[in-house]
């Protein structure tokens, strides 16, 4: 009914024109889980308790679904172990939700036998919980600029919205069907690589799935780091590097000609004139099947052409050499000093065995 409506009955029948329906105003919209209870309540409550109460549904059926007159119930043979009645309040509790719960529900009242009747009514929507969310891909490996991907988000109960997020953020740049229920990306970039998540939500439950996508590429920037210019006798020592999922291989050429040096680093020493020329760094990604090399320039220098810039000179190695000697044996030396303090308790023959075995005599000898 029209409220200006009811407001001009209502001040019709307070200045005792004639009867109208009041208005009794309920909870709600409500949401209800399958399984689970709902209360409809009056946020306006009788303030004496009815006469008469009727507690009726409409939905995919209409049901009467309890009344109440002059103290003398009845109750619908569907609802006799699920409702629970306050007669004072007039609230309903209803119990062991169906999906064929989701309707309207009404609540009239009067205080008298024939009296003026209110009424109100609210909806309920029961939904069913979300349960086993995932999120399921199209197979196969992803290589950048050549592979598409499909991620599907699905789950069971009563799905209302779906929501993606890529490493904790709003997904952009892909395309999301209409429902959000597929994720489609074609070509995939290298930057498509991360953790996806799809939430599923109704008013009663969500659920949050993620999967990992990998996109494989490369090589890209393929790069040999190292001295340029070398003293003759100083050790080659090159690394390449490049960017690629998974991790390239590499392989060495020099002067054009392939070596048989494989791995990250290339090492000689020492170095000899001959070692000047043209290092190639090729890098090879066993997946993406792709190859990308770099090209380094090293020539090899006279003995003090370079004015001791880089490297360290025989005499400093063999200095560093001497001083690690010296620090082990003093470090040995001490622990056998300790050792023969404390002694081998209550054992002589131990101790000559000690004696003639230990360490110290060798390094002394
Ligand atoms: C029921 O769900 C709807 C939609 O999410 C929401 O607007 C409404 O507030 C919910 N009702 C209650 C009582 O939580
Ligand atoms: C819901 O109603 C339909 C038909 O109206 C019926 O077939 C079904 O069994 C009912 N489901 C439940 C859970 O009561
Ligand atoms: C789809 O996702 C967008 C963005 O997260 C959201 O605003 C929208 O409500 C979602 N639609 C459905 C049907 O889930
Ligand atoms: C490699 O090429 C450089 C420059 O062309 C040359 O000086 C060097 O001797 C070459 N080394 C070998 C082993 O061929």
């Amino acid at each position: 009914m029209d409220p200006h409506i009811s407001l001009i009955l209502c001040l019709l029948s307070a200045l005792g024109f004639c009867s109208c329906q009041n208005e009794l105003l309920l909870n709600g919209p409500l949401n209800g889980t399958v399984g689970g209870s709902v209360e409809f309540t009056l946020i306006n409550p009788p303030s004496a308790p009815p006469f008469r109460i009727i507690l009726s549904f409409s939905g995919n059926r209409e049901d009467i679904i309890f009344t109440s007159i002059g103290g003398v119930e009845d109750i619908h043979a569907d609802y006799v172990d699920r409702i629970s009645v306050d007669k004072t309040t007039a609230s309903l509790e209803l119990r062991g939700l169906t999906l064929n719960d989701t309707g309207l529900y009404t609540v009239r009242i009067s205080f008298i036998s024939g009296g003026v009747e209110s009424q109100g009514e609210t909806s309920l929507t029961v939904f069913e919980r979300i349960s086993g969310a995932a999120i399921t891909s199209t197979d196969g490996i992803l290589i950048a600029g050549e592979s598409s991907v499909i991620l599907t988000c699905d789950a069971q109960g009563s799905i209302i919205t779906r929501g993606w997020r890529k490493d904790g953020n709003p997904l952009y740049g892909v395309n999301i069907d209409e429902l959000n229920r597929t994720v489609s990306i074609s070509p995939v970039k290298k930057e498509d690589k991360g953790d996806y998540t799809c939430q599923v939500s109704n008013p009663v439950s969500s659920e949050t799935v993620s999967k990992g996508l990998i996109v494989n590429y490369g090589p890209e920037k393929v790069n040999i780091m190292g001295e340029g210019a070398i003293e003759i006798g100083s050790p080659v020592h090159l690394t390449c590097t490049a960017e690629s999922v998974p991790e390239s291989t590499y392989t060495w050429a020099f002067n054009g000609t392939e070596t048989s040096v494989t791995g990250a680093s290339y090492s000689k020493e020492p170095s000899e004139y001959e070692d000047s020329g043209t290092y190639t760094c090729t890098a090879w990604n066993s997946i993406t099947k792709h190859t990308d090399n770099a090209v380094f320039k090293l020539s090899v220098k006279a003995q003090g052409s370079l004015g001791g810039a880089g490297g360290l000179s025989d005499g400093a190695i063999a200095g560093i050499v001497i001083m690690i000697i010296l620090v082990v044996a003093a470090g040995i030396g001490i622990s056998i000093f300790l050792w023969k303090k404390k002694g081998c308790q209550g054992c002589l023959a131990g101790r000559e065995i000690g004696t003639k075995d230990t360490p110290h005599q060798q390094l002394s000898r």
